[in-house]
């Protein structure tokens, strides 16, 4: 079966993976997912979710701190990975597993989701509000979504899925290597925060985040399932 556009990363991850033996994205949690989940009331007893969660810094973090998290994403590769990192780090294995949110639902809803450089890759107006309502069909009713996504609120960007596998020069390290182009979308405040409403999430903190690992500026949002 052919992959879909948002499964590029599956491709890039095998290339850095295979060529250097390294994590695409690095291995140093961002700051600001733990920094959130305590501030709106996250413990050790709070159901959390990683959508998208790559190599696995962020989920693999948390975990060694205690916090209760699965972390899942579309590409195998990326779960074998954090499968690995999680042996070495001494996390359960089991708690990382393979699922396209686009196309899959759980049997289990969270306190908390969270998910970093995520939704920028899905290009497609009807990917990205499926995106919001497995968000939202997934969380408890008292639950928080933390979403960080590529972007500075202003500058608008839409890549053409159909290139998503083609082949690109990416800086890695002190070097350059070629890496699957994957996708990009970047939008406004104005349209992200609509797109939260048109799922009937309500945000209730949002703003410009310049400390996500590997990207100059994020935009972040915080938000609860509307009534
Ligand atoms: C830019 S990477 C970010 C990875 C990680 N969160 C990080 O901060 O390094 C985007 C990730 O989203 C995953 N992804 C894209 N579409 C997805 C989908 N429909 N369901 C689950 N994961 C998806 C990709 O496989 C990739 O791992």
């Amino acid at each position: 079966m052919n992959k879909k556009y948002y499964e590029a990363y599956d491709d890039r991850y095998k290339q850095v993976h295979q060529s250097q033996n390294k994590p695409w994205a690095g291995d140093r949690p961002s700051p600001t997912i733990e920094k959130l989940l305590k501030k709106y009331g996250a413990d050790s007893n709070s159901s959390i979710l990683e959508i998208g969660c790559g190599e696995g810094q962020n989920a693999i973090y948390l975990m060694k701190r205690n916090y209760n998290l699965d972390a899942s994403d579309v590409s195998l590769e990326a779960i074998r990975w954090c499968k690995e990192q999680a042996k070495i780090a001494g996390v359960d294995e089991n708690r990382f597993f393979v699922m396209d949110i686009l196309n899959n639902n759980l049997d289990k809803k969270y306190d908390f989701i969270f998910s970093v450089a995520v939704l920028h890759m899905l290009v497609e107006d009807k990917d990205r509000n499926e995106f919001f309502n497995f968000v939202r069909n997934h969380l408890n009713d008292t639950g928080k979504a933390i979403i960080v996504v590529m972007g500075d609120g202003k500058m608008t960007r839409k890549t053409d899925a159909t290139k998503a596998f083609d082949l690109a020069d990416r800086p890695f390290e002190d070097k350059i290597i070629q890496v699957a182009t994957t996708s990009c979308r970047m939008v406004t405040w104005d349209q992200y925060l609509k797109e939260f409403q048109k799922a009937n999430l309500k945000v209730i903190n949002h703003y410009l985040d310049k400390t996500i690992s590997g990207f100059e500026v994020c935009m972040v949002a915080v938000a609860e399932k509307g009534k």
